[in-house]
């Protein structure tokens, strides 16, 4: 097995001073890579800003014997994310990887988000995952090499309540590396991770003002290892993979939590056929709808368009047009 160095490449980490973020950074830059640390700071609101994170995060791989230079644009605007990218460029000359994780939050129930709670959060998880990883694409293209790492959450994949906003707006990212991924030229790729750690100011919200409190404390009696596996340096190790030339998957989900690590993938059930050509009924959908439900066969479609092939497949197959 090869050892995965970072030496001679150039990581880009957006929200590096966070919990998530200041691990990458540090394991990346262990590895060898030289590290653009963008931080905003400010609240977890997405409100103010601080240059203390991403000094914080640079001053300390610094001092290890790393190489890193803070940024403190926000990802949030197109101008931020050219500006981080064009900030790696001009220090290390270079962008090979980009871990897109910066984050914000504004928690609250469907029924009373603001239009500014759904705008502030689209802005930097969605928004601003186009706006570092666009610029960073184009370097990517043009040299034949890059990895680019969506950093999603299962808020928004399996669904968390009380985060309408973040857990959509992470679930966007999903679509994005879908067709980043199906356009990228070789050497390219680009994958997403869902993590699950404690020790940042989002997820790493102190646990007595966790909604999933009583799990959490049940938790350590339930497995011993379970809290250790939400360390922060747990989710390092599978986002230090996926930034790796080994990593040659594009358009893969891994998610980490409490030391299990899986891939995420998206099934469609075998179904059921509507014979012949007449559309059916809704009563034809209701009679059915137990074998249209049925998880237990299914495909994994690799695009929309193999998700076409994988019906006409099948149709042939199961001789539905003679
Ligand atoms: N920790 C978890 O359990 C968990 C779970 C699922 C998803 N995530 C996601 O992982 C990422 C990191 O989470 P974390 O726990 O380290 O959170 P964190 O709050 O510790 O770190 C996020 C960092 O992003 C920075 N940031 C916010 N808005 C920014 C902007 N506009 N431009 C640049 N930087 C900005 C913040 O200043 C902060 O330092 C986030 O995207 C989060 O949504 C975390």
């Amino acid at each position: 097995m090869s050892a995965i160095d970072f030496s001679g490449q150039v990581a880009v980490v957006t929200g590096a001073g966070g919990a998530l973020g200041a691990a990458f950074c540090r394991e990346l830059a262990r590895r060898g890579a030289a590290i653009l640390a963008n931080d905003l700071g400010g609240a977890t609101t997405g409100e103010g800003t601080s240059q203390a994170y991403a000094n914080a995060i640079v001053a300390e791989v610094n001092e290890q014997g790393g190489q890193a230079v803070a940024n403190y644009d926000s990802v949030a605007t197109a101008a931020g994310g050219q500006a981080i990218i064009d900030a790696a460029l001009s220090a290390f000359g270079r962008v090979d990887i980009v871990i897109s994780n910066a984050g914000n939050q504004r928690n609250g129930a469907f029924g009373s988000l603001s239009e500014e709670d759904i705008e502030a959060v689209y802005a930097v998880h969605a928004k601003g995952a186009f706006h570092v990883c666009q610029p960073a694409y184009r370097e990517m293209a043009r040299q034949g090499y890059g990895r680019i790492v969506l950093v999603s959450s299962q808020s928004g994949i399996f669904g968390n309540p009380f985060r309408a906003n973040y857990g959509s707006a992470k679930t966007a990212l999903i679509g994005l590396m879908n067709v980043i991924a199906q356009e990228a030229p070789e050497g390219v790729v680009v994958n997403t991770l869902f993590p699950n750690a404690q020790g940042g100011r989002l997820g790493g919200t102190p646990l007595e003002e966790r909604p999933d409190i009583a799990f959490m404390k049940a938790a350590g009696a339930r497995s011993r290892h379970f809290i250790e596996g939400m360390k922060p340096e747990f989710v390092a190790a599978l986002a230090c993979y996926m930034a790796s030339l080994q990593c040659d998957r594009s358009q893969h989900m891994y998610s980490v939590l409490g030391g299990k690590y899986s891939r995420l993938f998206v099934g469609l059930t075998q179904g059921w056929y509507s014979p012949g050509a007449d559309a059916p009924s809704a009563e034809d959908i209701l009679a059915h709808i137990a074998e249209i439900d049925d998880r237990s066969r299914y495909d994994v479609p690799l695009s929309g368009l193999d998700e076409m092939d994988t019906v006409l497949a099948a149709r042939k197959s199961l001789r539905l047009d003679q």
